[in-house]
């Protein structure tokens, strides 16, 4: 059922996720505003969409930009599980001190619905059982997964507080069009590109471990099925519940591409999660949403998304 409230503001929805999230909601009716640093990489501004440049931690810009909106849906993160060991400390004081200071700004009612982007794969560190559920404890292994918990459980609190209302997605690994093939995240994108560049894939560890991957479009549909069904302050995974392992994936992909690369296995790191597979039984069972994307199919997808860019790049 349609909530009364239309107009949803993207903080961060100008990044692989949000431009998905952009195309669902224009789709289902909804009006649309961003409020990003920069533009989307990978296409030009999208017709029927109001954007605000910069940054959710300007206090001002936020102000301007939630004005007249109902529902905010939070996407911006500056690192990956990765980066974020760098500057473990960046963590707490950019991307959660930032996140605080806008949800404090919100106890004011300036806007009262939000949806916040958690992690699946980094919150749950090495899981215990699979499949994860909601309910596992966590125990995340990277600077980015204590982030990524550390606000949603802030957003509890001013829940609790103030009574914001809120939805949290643990998304496992999204995949497919504009997902940066030559950023730091998005294995699939990369394995595309090094094997179309005929570069030598690096493998951290054996490449037997299994993680599950889900096609962006249906986490992008599984988001708003969430925010149709109600802001009812839980917590959902939303995944493929399936495991795949690096040395399939590359198979799938080098299947696709009609060639195989050179890979180098290197030393596992420690922050690398071995296996994860996440359940999603608690979306289904809210909203009836299942991915209907298969993995073969979201592949392909995502490989004529990546040689047509790559040609029109080489003009
Ligand atoms: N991509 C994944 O594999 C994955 C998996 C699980 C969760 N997530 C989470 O989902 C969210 C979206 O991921 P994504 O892959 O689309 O990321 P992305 O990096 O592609 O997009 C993030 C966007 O946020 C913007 N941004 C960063 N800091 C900002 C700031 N201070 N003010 C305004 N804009 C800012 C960036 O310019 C970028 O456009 C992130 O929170 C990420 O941690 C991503």
């Amino acid at each position: 059922m349609r909530q009364e409230a239309s107009r949803v503001l993207l903080v961060g929805g100008n990044g692989f996720i949000g431009s998905h999230l952009i195309d669902e909601l224009l789709r289902k009716g909804y009006s649309v505003r961003v409020l990003d640093r920069n533009p989307e990489i990978f296409r030009k501004a999208v017709p029927g969409v109001e954007y605000v440049t910069g940054s959710f931690a300007d206090l001002f810009t936020l102000r301007e930009a939630v004005e007249g909106c109902d529902i905010l849906i939070h996407l911006a993160h500056s690192t990956v599980p990765s980066t974020s060991l760098n500057h473990p400390e960046e963590e707490v004081l950019a991307s959660v001190g930032a996140f605080v200071n806008m949800i404090n700004c919100f106890k004011h009612k300036a806007i009262g619905k939000i949806v916040y982007f958690s992690s699946g794969g980094a919150v749950y560190g090495n899981p215990e059982s699979l499949p994860v559920f909601e309910e596992a404890r966590a125990k995340p292994i990277s600077p980015y997964g204590v982030a990524k918990l550390m606000m949603e459980k802030y957003l509890y609190m001013f829940s609790y507080l103030y009574g914001l209302e809120y939805i949290i997605v643990r998304p496992s690994n999204p995949f497919g069009p504009r997902q940066n093939y030559m950023g730091e995240q998005g294995v699939i994108p990369i394995f595309f590109r090094k094997i179309l560049d005929d570069e030598t894939i690096s493998i951290w560890g054996d490449g037997k471990g299994t993680k599950d991957y889900l096609y962006v479009e249906d986490l992008a549909g599984a988001v708003v099925s969430l925010i149709e069904s109600g802001f009812d302050k839980s917590i959902y995974n939303i995944s493929s519940g399936i495991g795949r392992s690096l040395l399939s994936i590359i198979d799938n992909i080098s299947n696709i591409c009609g060639k195989r690369p050179n890979i180098e296995f290197v030393a596992k790191r420690t922050h690398d999660v071995s296996n994860i597979t996440l359940s999603f039984d608690k979306i289904r069972n809210r909203t009836g949403w299942v991915p209907t994307t298969t993995f073969e199919d979201g592949l392909i997808q995502t490989f004529k998304w990546i040689q047509n860019t790559k040609s029109n790049m080489s003009k």
